[in-house]
């Protein structure tokens, strides 16, 4: 029996031995198809050529496409799991000829694959054609010996395909194969049944259909074939399911064995859509998608939340998908590496989904079902929409998701409830982003001011030391310094595409008046204390033109790092967000782990090498968006709504293009040195970066050497003394040095570098050589202790018999006292002894009893310091040769000592006299 990768092969080997040249699949993001989710079929990447917009150096081509249908036009998620045939991801084996050969030899090579080659029996096969497709009806007659009343007509629905809602198209033949023992009949064709499934497509490509639903006629006629390569396998291996082939043998052995299941009746369904979801999950994010909010992201992010919720299912509670990515990897590992390069990349998106979803699934799987348990006997088969919204809204339950678990019960989900939920809440967030900026508005009618006064906003092109503008109206805010000043000309850029807003000041005779920012295009926000009525009067406008060039310099640094972070990191990586200051640039995008240092140097590596390029910064003005995206490898900022006519900032052609209203340098050589200063996470997956550029740099390493020299200062010895001397060496060059330099700021931010390690090294040092003087002081603290108790031992009053000592030791520690108490116990040969140290507002008391007291005299250490402990305020206890305790009256301590003997009688059961 031939293994699924032999199958492979053999089918690539039959059409390159008729003229075709196997090409590599396309990769199942399609970035540059706007019109598409994920690659749906082969077809997609010769979209081009289908159309005849492009062209390719050959006519025949053969490939395995890897693609995934899961939403728009060809969607299969509903029936994954469901049977045996449907899958998110496949791979689709396919045959085109583009403008070459036509329908009689797809028709003739088919059938020779299938009954010569692989030699499947001929009476299973039946061929359904387009009604009014009587050429490829006669040619099945002609070209094949295929039972002449298997060959079917039928319409368009199952008879004429199309790529999506606009694109190629044309009438096709399905070739379908009976698989009961029984033989089927005519009508069991294209009726969803298990085992009289559809295997090959053979579309006749003649029509373009617009966007109004219109077919155009195509310049030339093309064959476009797919086969699915995983039902294909199952017929030739002759399994019940594609699951049972060996494409899926390893992933669903893996599935059973973490799950701790069987793979029998009720489990399957679910084994096996997770089986097939893990497929999709990998390939998609090798690809460069990630699980987001929108888009192709909500399609993985759907497709995973099924199938952890499929776990659950399994009584598996644990992340599952990430586990099963290897077993994904090494199926693929020769005609689909990118799965094992990336498996580690690929796993951790996973994970980081998976716990997350993880955290609200148990109990929205709970709620789902506490819901089901008061609507179970209604009637109406119907889950109402407020709780899916709730699962939807608070525990992360993609609508769908909702569904299938209801329809598992029977029920459906109120749709339109649901939908009414996601208004409101919507409507709620509107509402408070419009309050936000109510304030502004209640002062401006925006429109009607533009539309009555017919200002001009220029802020990039006219640089003078001046500009005199009129005011053309004026906004009080009341109980404010400021105003907010309509002006028939604002050279102020206002903030819009995260560049912050200009400041300056406005002149008006000897009167100078502060802008704070400027907005909306036409608005200049100033200081106005005074309260000096400047309606209609003419200003000179300054605007801060240094602060402009700092700003510029980081704007240009920040297209530049949005594509040095994709060459780096990978194609996932967009712009999320970004603000541009005159301090720094920040940057987020999605990326599921830290950038390691080694990255950030490659970042900068990039970022500095175009900047040392000299590259021309261009900028083509009010082009119209149709326009502006036809240009290759061009960026928009998610999400960004553009008008009909936008800007485009370009910095070497295929490097940076990108649509930008923003203010750059001229010259990328203008930007001086780029460094990363921070790079940190911001929620799950979103990664932000901090960069500096221009005299930043110079600031950052005087910051830095302020740093350093502070901490030297404190730490006063030789060698930071040492470190001073070389700062200040540094900082005279440092002051010599122009932004531009920036071989020069290279080697000082070294050396800042260089001597932060040095600083870290001396503290280090210098706190183990403290560490060390403090134990030598500490033995020397406890030697003088031991000869004062020395001391006391040698003058002790006998006058019982035996010694009696009671001291006060002046102690820092506890442990001092401690090791003082052992010492005593060694000493005392016939007596007794207190010692008493005060830490903090605490008296530590430690009673010794010779041994020799204990037993002939009765005499406890635990029961004499109790007592003392008890006069003290305190209490404790312990041993009767050796016992501790604590107290807190240390006004009565030294009464205590002097009279220490007399705890003696209270602690002696049966005492002398
Ligand atoms: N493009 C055709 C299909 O996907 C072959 O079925």
């Amino acid at each position: 029996m031939l293994n699924s990768k032999q199958i492979r092969k053999s089918f690539l080997n039959f059409f390159k031995d008729k003229g075709h040249k196997i090409v590599p699949s396309s990769p199942v993001v399609p970035y540059d198809d706007p019109t598409l989710l994920f690659t749906n079929a082969g077809m997609n990447q010769f979209k081009d050529v289908l159309l005849g917009t492009g062209t390719r150096d050959y006519k025949r081509a053969a490939d395995t496409q890897k693609c995934i249908r899961a939403g728009g036009k060809h969607n299969d998620l509903e029936e994954v799991g469901h049977d045996g045939y449907h899958h998110t991801f496949f791979e689709m084996l396919g045959n085109w000829s583009f403008g070459d050969y036509y329908k009689k030899e797809a028709i003739k090579w088919a059938w020779e694959l299938l009954t010569e080659v692989w030699k499947l029996p001929k009476e299973k096969f039946w061929a359904t054609v387009y009604t009014t497709d009587d050429e490829a009806y006669e040619l099945w007659q002609s070209e094949t010996d295929i039972e002449h009343s298997h060959i079917l007509r039928f319409g368009e629905k199952d008879n004429f395909w199309e790529m999506g809602e606009t694109g190629p198209c044309g009438p096709c033949s399905e070739i379908h194969i009976d698989l009961t023992d029984a033989g089927c009949k005519p009508e069991d064709i294209n009726s969803g049944t298990e085992d009289v499934i559809e295997i090959w497509n053979l579309v006749f490509i003649q029509y373009n259909r617009d966007e109004q639903g219109n077919l155009h006629t195509l310049p030339s006629r093309h064959i476009d074939t797919g086969m699915g390569f995983e039902r294909i396998v199952r017929v030739i291996q002759n399994k019940k399911s594609n699951y049972e082939t060996d494409i899926f043998e390893r992933l669903i052995k893996k599935t059973a064995e973490i799950t701790g299941k069987t793979y029998t009746d009720e489990n399957i369904p679910s084994i096996n859509a997770i089986a097939d979801h893990i497929r999709a999950l990998c390939f998609a994010i090798a690809d460069g998608a990630i699980p987001s909010n929108e888009g192709r992201g909500y399609v993985l992010r759907r497709i995973l939340r099924r199938a952890s919720r499929l776990a659950r299912k399994l009584d598996y509670h644990n992340p599952i998908l990430c586990d099963l990515v290897d077993e994904a990897a090494d199926y693929f590992s020769d005609i689909f590496p990118e799965v094992k390069q990336k498996s580690e990349y690929i796993k951790s998106v996973i994970k980081t989904e998976e716990d997350n979803f993880n955290l609200t699934l148990d109990r929205g799987i709970e709620l789902f079902n506490d819901v089901f348990e008061t609507i179970k006997n209604n009637k109406e088969k119907i889950f109402p929409g407020e709780s899916a919204f709730k699962l939807y809204d608070t525990y992360g339950f993609p609508l769908d998701l909702t569904e299938v678990m209801a329809k598992e019960k029977g029920f459906t989900v109120d749709r339109q409830g649901f939908e009414k939920e996601m208004n409101i809440q919507k409507e709620r967030a509107r509402a408070a982003r419009k309050d936000e900026a109510a304030e502004t508005e209640k002062l401006i009618n925006f429109e009607a001011d533009i539309k009555k006064y017919n200002p001009v906003y220029n802020p990039y092109k006219v640089i003078l030391d001046y500009i005199d503008i009129t005011v053309l109206n004026i906004y009080k805010i009341e109980n404010s310094n400021k105003q907010i000043l309509l002006v028939n000309y604002n050279p102020f850029y206002s903030e819009s595409g995260g560049q912050i807003s200009d400041t300056g000041v406005l002149e008006f005779g000897e009167l100078k008046f502060r802008v704070i920012k400027s907005f909306n295009n036409h608005y200049i926000e100033i200081e106005n204390p005074d309260n000096i009525d400047l309606a209609g009067k003419s200003l000179k406008a300054k605007v801060d033109y240094n602060r402009r060039e700092a700003i510029k310099k980081n704007h240009s640094a920040t297209h530049l790092l949005n594509e040095a972070l994709r060459e780096v990191l990978g194609n996932h990586v967009k712009q999320m967000g970004s603000l541009v200051s005159e301090e720094y640039l920040r940057f987020d995008f999605p990326h599921f782990q830290k950038v390691s240092s080694k990255q950030i140097n490659m970042i900068e590596e990039i970022v500095n090498k175009k900047i040392t390029e000299g590259i021309q910064v261009n900028t083509l003005e009010n082009i119209s968006v149709e326009r502006a995206n036809e240009i290759p490898n061009v960026k928009k900022i998610f999400g960004e709504k553009y008008g009909s006519e936008v800007r485009v900032v370009v910095m070497d052609n295929d490097f940076s293009v990108e649509f930008c209203g923003g203010t750059h340098v001229e010259n990328t050589k203008d930007i001086g040195l780029f460094k990363i200063i921070k790079e940190e996470s911001i929620s799950s997956g979103v990664r932000r970066i901090f960069a500096i550029t221009g005299t930043g740099i110079i600031r950052y390493i005087n910051n830095r050497l302020d740093e350093s020299e502070r901490e030297c200062r404190d730490l006063n010895t030789v060698k930071s003394r040492e470190i001073l001397t070389s700062i200040s060496e540094k900082r005279k060059i440092l002051s010599g040095t122009n932004y531009r330099d920036t071989e020069k700021l290279k080697e000082l931010i070294d050396f800042t570098e260089e001597i932060g390690r040095l600083t870290e090294k001396i503290k280090a040092e210098e706190f183990e050589s403290r560490k060390k003087a403090d134990k030598k002081k500490i033995k020397k603290k406890i030697k003088e202790h031991y000869r004062i108790i020395d001391e006391h031992l040698k003058s002790a009053d006998e006058q019982y018999g035996f010694k009696v000592i009671a001291a006060e030791l002046i102690i820092d520690d506890i442990e001092e006292l401690k090791e003082c108490g052992e010492y005593l116990k060694t000493k005392m040969k016939n007596g007794t002894g207190l010692l008493a140290g005060i830490t903090g507002d605490k008296i530590n008391l430690i009673c010794v009893v010779s041994d020799n007291l204990v037993k002939e005299k009765g005499l406890n250490a635990g029961r004499i310091v109790s007592q003392v402990a008890k006069e003290l305020g305190g209490g404790g206890g312990g041993r009767a040769n050796y016992a501790t305790a604590g107290g807190r009256d240390t006004s009565k301590l030294k009464d205590v000592l002097s009279d220490f003997s007399k705890f003696l009688a209270k602690g002696k059961p049966t005492q002398k006299n």
